[in-house]
C-alpha cells in the first residue's frame, strides 16, 4: 500500500480494509473473525453505543495530556498493543514492526507466546523492555522455560492468558480449511495468486511458524503444528499454576481474559498486579459478555488494589476515553495494529497508533478534559437503545 492510500484511511475500518484487500481471504479471516455466530465479535462494538460522553465546555483545554503511567513506567497514550499470535501471516516479521511502532508511539507492545518472531530476537531488537504473553500449556514446562526465556530477554510484564482452555470454534477458519503451517486450500490458491505483494512476501520469506514452539514441537512428534498447539491448550488449567506462574516471574504479572468479578479475588489471591477485561476480541465463546458491560463491576471487585486494563472490540479515540471514564486504566487492542501492518508494515501500524492518538487528543479537547484523570465523575453515561426517551443514568465515577 502506497503512503498517499495510507494517508486516506481516515480510521481503523478503514486500515481494516485495506487489509482486507491485501490479503487472501482467509488469512484476513483468520484475523477479523470470531467465534460461533460472532454475537461477541459484533457486541463488542455495540457496546460502545451503549455510553455516552458528557462535555464541559470552557474549561481551558490548550493543553492536554494523555500520558498513562502502568506498571511502574509512563507511557505516551492509554493504550497499547495486545499480544496476536501469528501476526507474520499478514506480513513477515510483523512483530518487529509492531514492536517499533509501539516505541515510536511510547505505548506498550505485548508479544505473543505464538509469536512468528522469537522472543530472543524482540528482545535484542527493542529500545526498551517489553511485556510477554504467557499461555500455560498441558506440558507446564513449556510455559515455565518460556517465562525464564522472557526474563532472560528483557521483557518487563508477563500478561498470562486463561481464556483459552480449548480452541473458540471459528467457522470461517473452518470454512476456509485454515491450516497452520499456513497451506491454502486449493481454492485458496487462486485467492492468494491475486493478492501479488502478499504471495511474493510469502514466497520470498516463507510461512511463518510460532517461533518459540519449534523445539517443543519437533520433540513432541506431534503429525501437525496445529495438533501439537491444539494439544497444548489445557482446559484443567487453575488458579495454582498461576500462582506458580507468580513464584517464578519477578516483574510485574498480568491476567488476561477476566470477565467476572468472581476471579478478581483469584487473581489477585494469585499475586496478579493486574488484570485485562477481555473476551478475547469475541475469538473464544462466542456468547461471551462484552468487557465494557463487565467492566463496572469488575472495577468495584477490584477496588483499586488491581490496574485494570480493557481489550476487545477498541477502535475509536472514543471507545478508549469511554473505558477509562468508567475506571480503566488502560486499553489494549489487538486487530487494528494487526490491520495496519497487513496494509502497509511498520507504516502502517504507525499509522493507527497516530489515529488513535489524535483521536484520543480531539476526544480530551472536545470533553472539555486536560488530562485523564479529568474523566472521573459523572462523565459518562448509559443510554442503551431501549432505554431512549428516558432520562440517561450517568454510570457510577471510579474515584481515581
Ligand atoms: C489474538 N489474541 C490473542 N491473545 C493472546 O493472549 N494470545 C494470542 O496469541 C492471541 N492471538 C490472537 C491472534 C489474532 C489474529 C487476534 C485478532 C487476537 C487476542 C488479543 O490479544 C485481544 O484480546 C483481542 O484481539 C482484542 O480484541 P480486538 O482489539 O482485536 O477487537
Amino acid at each position: 500500500m502506497n503512503a498517499a492510500r495510507l494517508g486516506r484511511a481516515r480510521n481503523v475500518d478503514d486500515v481494516r480494509a485495506a487489509a482486507r484487500s491485501r490479503l487472501p481471504r482467509a488469512v484476513f479471516d483468520f484475523v477479523d473473525g470470531g467465534a460461533d455466530d460472532e454475537e461477541a465479535l459484533r457486541a463488542n462494538r455495540r457496546q460502545f453505543e451503549a455510553y455516552a460522553l458528557s462535555t464541559r465546555v470552557a474549561v481551558g483545554a490548550a493543553a492536554r495530556d494523555q500520558s498513562r503511567r502502568l506498571f511502574g513506567r509512563t507511557f505516551a497514550s492509554p493504550f497499547g498493543i495486545g499480544p496476536t499470535g501469528l501476526a507474520g501471516l499478514v506480513w513477515p516479521g510483523a512483530e518487529l514492526h509492531l514492536m517499533r511502532a509501539a516505541e515510536a508511539f511510547d505505548v506498550p507492545f505485548t508479544l505473543s507466546t505464538v509469536s512468528s518472531v522469537g522472543i530472543e530476537e524482540i528482545g535484542a531488537a527493542a529500545g526498551r523492555p517489553h511485556w510477554f504473553q504467557l499461555y500455560i500449556f498441558r506440558d507446564r514446562a513449556i510455559s515455565h522455560r518460556l517465562v525464564e526465556r522472557a526474563a532472560a530477554a528483557g521483557f518487563e510484564t508477563l500478561v498470562v492468558t486463561l481464556d483459552c482452555p480449548v480452541g473458540g470454534n471459528r467457522e470461517r477458519d473452518l470454512r476456509n480449511r485454515f491450516t497452520l503451517p499456513y497451506r491454502p486450500s486449493p481454492a485458496g490458491i487462486l485467492d492468494a495468486a491475486r493478492r501479488f505483494s502478499w504471495l511474493m512476501q510469502m514466497l520470498r520469506h516463507g510461512a511463518p511458524q510460532p517461533r518459540n514452539m519449534m523445539e517443543a514441537a519437533r520433540r513432541s512428534g506431534a503429525q501437525t503444528l496445529l495438533a501439537f498447539m491444539e494439544g497444548q491448550l489445557d482446559p484443567g488449567v487453575t488458579w495454582e499454576d498461576v500462582r506458580e506462574v507468580r513464584r517464578r516471574w519477578n516483574g510485574p504479572l498480568v491476567v488476561k481474559g477476566i470477565l467476572s468479578p468472581a476471579d478478581v479475588r483469584q487473581a489477585l489471591d494469585a499475586g496478579a498486579d493486574g488484570i485485562v477485561v477481555s473476551n478475547h476480541g469475541g475469538r473464544q465463546l462466542g456468547a461471551a459478555v462484552p468487557p465494557m458491560v463487565a467492566l463496572p463491576r469488575i472495577l468495584a471487585a477490584a477496588g483499586g488494589r488491581l490496574t485494570v486494563l480493557c481489550d476487545s472490540g477498541f477502535r475509536r479515540g472514543t471507545d478508549i476515553l469511554k473505558a477509562l471514564a468508567l475506571g480503566a486504566d488502560g486499553v489494549l487492542m489487538g486487530r487494528p495494529t494487526l490491520y495496519g501492518v497487513a496494509a502497509a508494515g511498520e507504516a502502517g501500524a504507525r499509522h493507527v497508533l497516530d489515529l488513535l492518538r489524535r483521536e484520543v487528543d480531539r476526544g480530551m479537547a472536545l470533553l472539555g478534559c486536560p488530562t485523564l484523570a479529568d474523566l472521573a465523575g459523572d462523565r459518562i453515561v448509559a443510554h442503551a437503545p431501549a432505554e431512549r426517551g428516558r432520562e440517561a443514568q450517568p454510570v457510577a465515577g471510579p474515584g481515581y
